[in-house]
């Protein structure tokens, strides 16, 4: 950072809040995790460890987006996440709650962006975009599919085939990257 920053005062709060937003949801998606793996949802365990990961993989694009142009990330303090859940549920819902929030963070980082005319902080986040389209679609199918199956015994085979329920299809012409 040896030059000033020709990002706004604007965009690069923005870009802080969201990174620190998804470290935020980082820290959730373990808890969720922890949850899980005391419930013996052990499928569900896996699925949240692997979301905490590419929460902290996306923060990890946004600040390397700042140091690139010469700001200096913040990192805030991250809230206690929620620790405990009445259901699986409960649990499905809150993650699809985050993500319903990480879309407006999104949204509003992007608007920040686009008043700005900051074109690559635009371009940065039209990958992040594209990101929340998957995420609310998942988070989206795990509540619906935690609302059908409505027993213990559908509860324990939904958890041990929810990883590849999630999964996007794969195969020539379907999958969007690769
Ligand atoms: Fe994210
Ligand atoms: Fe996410």
């Amino acid at each position: 950072m040896m030059q000033a920053s020709k990002v706004t005062p604007k965009v690069v709060a923005e870009l802080n809040r969201q990174a620190n937003q998804e470290l935020s949801a980082g820290h959730s998606y373990r808890a969720l995790s922890l949850w899980c793996e005391d419930q013996n949802f052990k499928g569900f365990a896996r699925f949240f460890a692997k979301q905490a990961g590419e929460e902290n993989v996306h923060a990890g694009k946004i600040t390397a987006h700042l140091v690139d142009r010469g700001v200096l990330p913040e990192l805030a303090a991250i809230p206690a996440p929620k620790n405990n859940f009445k259901s699986l549920l409960e649990a499905a819902q809150h993650a699809q709650a985050m993500e319903h929030s990480n879309t407006q963070g999104i949204n509003a980082l992007y608007e920040a962006a686009l008043a700005a005319k900051d074109y690559p902080a635009q371009v940065l986040m039209h990958w992040f975009i594209n990101e929340q389209v998957e995420e609310e679609a998942w988070s989206l199918e795990m509540v619906e599919r935690v609302q059908a199956a409505n027993c213990a015994g559908g509860f324990s085979d939904l958890d041990r085939h929810i990883e590849r329920y999630l999964e996007k299809p794969k195969g020539e012409g379907l999958a969007k990257d690769e």
